[in-house]
């Protein structure tokens, strides 16, 4: 028989982290992964001495067309059964987009958009025939607000992936499997030092800005009770209510007080 177990890309750190964590402490067996091979290493043994379960992890980066079928066949190859699939991975391109490379769009593309798409492709036939699989997509407050002057393919894959998530559970319901679309705003982690954000970061108003472990926590929640849409926090759960209902003229002036990270330095 095999061992039921959750797998999370963008393990490594932040958000990803926080959700094998709160994975770990409700009993789930984990495949963490990401490119940094020694923090995986460490975080594994540190996880499952914590929480006494079995965790295991793949290098990978998923800017590699074929990185999604070698994490599968890692986990077929050492019967893991993935019943909870966690897409979580990320980064911002800080450049303007008239300034980056093509391959530097494409690899954005695939590591938040073609990686989710291709590995719920894979995952999904085994979930099918057990009747039951948890799948997360971490997404962005931002797939609700308007364009950003900077990271301009930043909302419009995360909205994509907030789409792809509503597909998912249009098809896949009825065969026991949920998507849950998770929607963080701000949330302190490396993501703005790793996509060179950081002092548009630091000028972010604090009541805006959430631990990794709060999101994770009801990221976890909400996926394991199957829910559509999450966005955690009620502060941001009322910013998307206003994004929904409030002309875009109004809120671009709202953003470019209250997040200023969004805009470009003109
Ligand atoms: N922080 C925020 O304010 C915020 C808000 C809304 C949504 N989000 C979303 O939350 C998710 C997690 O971000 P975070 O804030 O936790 O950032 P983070 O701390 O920088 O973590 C990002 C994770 O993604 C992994 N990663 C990056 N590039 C990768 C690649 N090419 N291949 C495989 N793994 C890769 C990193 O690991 P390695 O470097 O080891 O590969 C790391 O584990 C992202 O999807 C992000 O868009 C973040």
């Amino acid at each position: 028989m095999k061992d039921s177990y959750a797998l999370i890309t963008g393990a490594s750190s932040g958000i990803g982290l926080e959700i094998a964590n709160s994975l770990a402490k409700r009993g789930f067996n984990l495949i963490l992964t990401a490119r940094n091979e020694i923090k995986l290493k460490e975080l594994s043994k540190v996880i499952s001495d914590k929480h006494k379960i079995k965790v295991d992890f793949i290098c990978s980066d998923l800017s590699k067309v074929e990185s999604p079928q070698i994490i599968y066949n890692f986990c077929t190859s050492n019967n893991y059964q993935i019943d909870c699939l966690v897409n979580n991975a990320g980064y911002g391109i800080p450049t303007a987009f008239h300034e980056t490379s093509m391959e530097d769009e494409e690899d954005f593309i695939r590591v938040l958009g073609i990686a989710v798409i291709a590995l719920s492709k894979v995952f999904l036939p085994n979930m099918i025939s057990n009747g039951y699989g948890r799948i997360m997509i971490v997404s962005s407050v931002a797939a609700f607000a308007p364009p950003s002057t900077i990271q301009a393919l930043y909302g419009p894959i995360k909205t994509f992936m907030n789409r792809f998530s509503d597909a998912l559970n249009t098809n896949y319901n009825h065969k026991g499997i949920t998507s849950t679309a998770v929607c963080p705003g701000f949330t302190v982690t490396n993501f703005h030092q790793s996509s060179g954000v950081q002092n548009e970061m630091d000028k972010v108003p604090g009541f805006m800005k959430f631990s990794a472990k709060r999101i994770a926590e009801e990221a976890v929640i909400a996926t394991l009770n199957g829910k559509n849409l999450c966005v955690p926090t009620k502060t941001y759960r009322f910013l998307v209510f206003l994004l929904k209902i409030l002309p875009s003229s109004a809120l671009a002036l709202i953003e470019s007080n209250v997040a200023p990270g969004r805009y470009d330095k003109k």
